[in-house]
């Protein structure tokens, strides 16, 4: 079988270490891969003066998948270039529990679920500005509840794009993603999330276009619930859910919500999709009181790595990693400290991979 090429980038605080943690897994359990890890994020930041150098560009282009760590201030430009210049639109948040792992439930045995968040528009449209620039736009403009943009005085505004362009390609995704998971076993039960009765135009057509779609697949479960009622239930009925579809900040919201259903953003990984090339993070951030102290939880990157092989099409090798890491947590020898254990980023790396060799 022909290697295919990973880009491994750490990007900023403890980014490095979780990827690194991956990697030496992926490496370990000799998969065929080929792993390259050009400079990246506040490391390059310091050797070269710039974050994302042109050859590490390059390199992720003619990558077959990215691994990336997480960014703080200074990798957001490596964010950008992989959600929306490489328009990876789907982020693919699976929230899954592992026994052994501390979850803030009394009982979270069998939650299995995965949030799809739209990933290039919405609310995270990087369009704002001062709410002037509306009034003077369209002075003749008034709201549902009669208002007009000079009404609210000196103040900012932040434009929520939703194009059915955007909804459809994550609608399709997301009923396709609903299909193959029934066939593995699971309800097929696709829930649409939005607040259709506020954003009533932005979020009315995600409604519709979500419907218009789902009708198109014979035997999908479909609901839908308002976003306040979503963060509700997520609480009180996890085990209800299968497929979640939503807006970008909705979903970015909900899936920190969620992993903490399943032991917190270190059980938390994430598959962004449907671009030039996919890319591959743990959900948490940067976390910088974590890093460089050999303490982070490296879960998330590292299924957030299975997600990867997945997606390779490497359907053993990620069965592999992922009892790996569900054997580490059953033993709960090894358990990092967000689970009440005290083992290192690197001891809980050998122990994943020692259940691999
Ligand atoms: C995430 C993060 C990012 C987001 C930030 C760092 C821009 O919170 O991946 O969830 O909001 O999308
Ligand atoms: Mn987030």
């Amino acid at each position: 079988m022909s290697k295919k090429t990973i880009v491994a980038l750490g990007g900023d605080g403890v980014g490095p270490e979780v990827v690194e943690a991956a990697c030496q897994i992926l490496e370990g359990a000799g998969f065929a891969l080929e792993i390259l890890k050009p400079p990246a994020g506040e490391m390059a930041q310091e050797k070269y003066g710039d974050a994302f150098p042109e050859e590490t560009r390059i390199m992720c282009d003619q990558a077959d998948a990215i691994l990336f760590g997480a960014t703080g201030a200074t990798s957001i430009v490596i964010l950008a270039y992989l959600r929306w210049i490489l328009d990876n639109f789907v982020n693919i948040r699976p929230v899954k529990y592992f026994a052994g792992a501390q979850s803030c439930l009394k009982d979270p045995q069998g939650i299995d679920f995965v949030i799809l968040r739209e990933n290039s528009e919405g609310l995270y449209s990087f369009a704002e500005g001062d709410l002037e620039l509306l009034s003077d736009k369209l002075p003749d403009y008034r709201t549902l509840i009669g208002k007009s943009f000079s009404d609210f005085g000196k103040g900012k505004f932040a434009v929520r794009i939703i194009s059915e362009k955007g909804v459809r390609r994550l609608a399709k995704f997301a009923c396709e993603y609903t299909v193959s998971r029934k066939n593995n076993g699971h309800p097929g039960k696709l829930t649409c999330v939005s607040k259709s009765n506020v954003l009533r135009q932005t979020d009315g057509l995600f409604e519709q276009v979500v419907k218009d779609e789902v009708a198109k697949y014979a035997g999908l479960n479909y609901e839908q619930f308002y976003v306040d009622d979503t963060a509700r239930r997520l609480l009180k009925y996890p085990g209800s859910f299968d497929v979640l579809v939503t807006s970008n900040m909705f979903g970015d919201v909900l899936a920190d919500e969620a992993a903490e259903l399943v032991g917190g953003l270190g059980m938390a990984g994430s598959a962004c999709v449907g671009g030039r090339v996919a890319y591959f993070e743990p959900v948490h951030g940067s976390a910088p009181k974590y890093a460089k102290r050999n303490i982070i939880n490296p879960t998330a990157a590292i299924l957030s790595a299975g997600l990867m092989l997945e997606y390779l099409d490497m359907n053993a090798e990620a069965n592999t990693l992922e009892n790996a890491v569900a054997a580490v947590y059953r033993e709960g020898k090894y358990l990092t400290y967000d689970h009440g254990g005290n083992t290192s980023t690197s001891d809980f790396t050998k122990a994943v991979l020692s259940q691999i060799r």
